[in-house]
């Protein structure tokens, strides 16, 4: 029997991963099977326990179920612990779950190592204070950046978060509005959910100069509405999510089998799909 993976989410029919693992598997000869698993929203325990039941290997988590899936799993990775959030899951042998959260690292290694944009050094803005950019903070901590600002439609939820992470390097934390005194960021990072409203948060002009790096964490078939505001305030480069969503995938893989897929091709798939 191949080995068993999913994802499990709600709405998920939308996800991708099922093709971005069956070409990393294609890589390697490997014989997975990995499907989509739509769980109620009230019973996400209960789906997974059907899963691990039919002799499923491990899972990835998406929305709305990351903070359940940290809550059901018996031992947690550090980089998972402070995310407060788990998107990759392995049962283990004695069908305990582990959870795990390769978003951060997806995140920083599509940033440093696929679009070349370091962070080291760098004084970046990430615009959103949810359970996203929750997840992302440590990695990118760990690259030491100048200067990590936290900026948000509400407040205190920035602040709250930096204060969390004020032991991982230089963060600050407060509300959009407050981003009117400072000049262009090196790299600016959309974290928030506006963009599926098609909405852009408020965020003063002045943060986008003539080298500023704008990235959004969402992806569509068209751009986002996030990097059309900064490409038209003369952002120097832009890019969207796709490659971090591919990256993580990439780590959940590694986490699993212990192999690193090759994610460039997978990428570029993507792209023309
Ligand atoms: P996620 O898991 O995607 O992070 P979340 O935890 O609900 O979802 O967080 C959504 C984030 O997007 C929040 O930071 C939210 O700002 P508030 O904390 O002020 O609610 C932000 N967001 C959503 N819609 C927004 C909009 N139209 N403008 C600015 N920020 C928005």
């Amino acid at each position: 029997m191949s080995d068993m993976y999913a994802v499990f989410g709600n709405p998920v029919a939308h996800s991708k991963s099922p093709q971005i693992h069956g070409m990393f598997a294609d890589q390697f000869g490997d014989d997975i099977s990995y499907e989509r698993i739509l769980a109620p929203v009230n019973d996400f325990p209960g789906s997974v326990r059907t899963f691990v039941r039919h002799g499923g290997r491990g899972f990835n988590v998406t929305v709305p179920f990351k903070e359940e899936a940290w809550r059901m799993a018996r031992r947690r990775t550090a980089r998972a612990e402070k995310a407060g959030a788990v998107n990759t899951v392995t049962v283990e042998e004695d069908g305990w779950l582990t959870g795990d959260n390769t978003d951060g690292v997806g995140l920083v290694r599509d940033l440093t190592h696929n679009l070349g944009w370091p962070l080291r050094g760098q004084r970046v803005l990430v615009i959103g204070a949810g359970g996203a950019v929750r997840g992302v903070l440590t990695p990118m901590l760990a690259e030491q950046p100048k200067l990590l600002v936290v900026a948000n439609r509400t407040a205190d939820k920035a602040a709250r978060l930096a204060e969390l992470f004020a032991g991982d390097g230089a963060i600050s934390g407060g509300g959009l509005d407050a981003l009117v005194d400072e000049h262009p960021f090196d790299v600016v990072i959309n974290g928030s959910s506006a963009s599926l409203g098609g909405e852009v948060p408020k965020i003063p002009a002045g943060v986008i100069g003539a080298q500023t790096r704008c990235y959004d964490m969402m992806y569509g078939r068209s751009e986002t509405v996030f990097l059309r505001w900064a490409r038209e305030r003369g952002a120097a480069v832009c890019a969207d999510g796709l490659g971090m969503l591919v990256e993580q995938a990439a780590e959940a893989y590694f986490v699993w089998r212990g192999k690193r897929p090759d994610t460039a091709p997978v990428i570029a798939a993507l792209r023309t799909l």
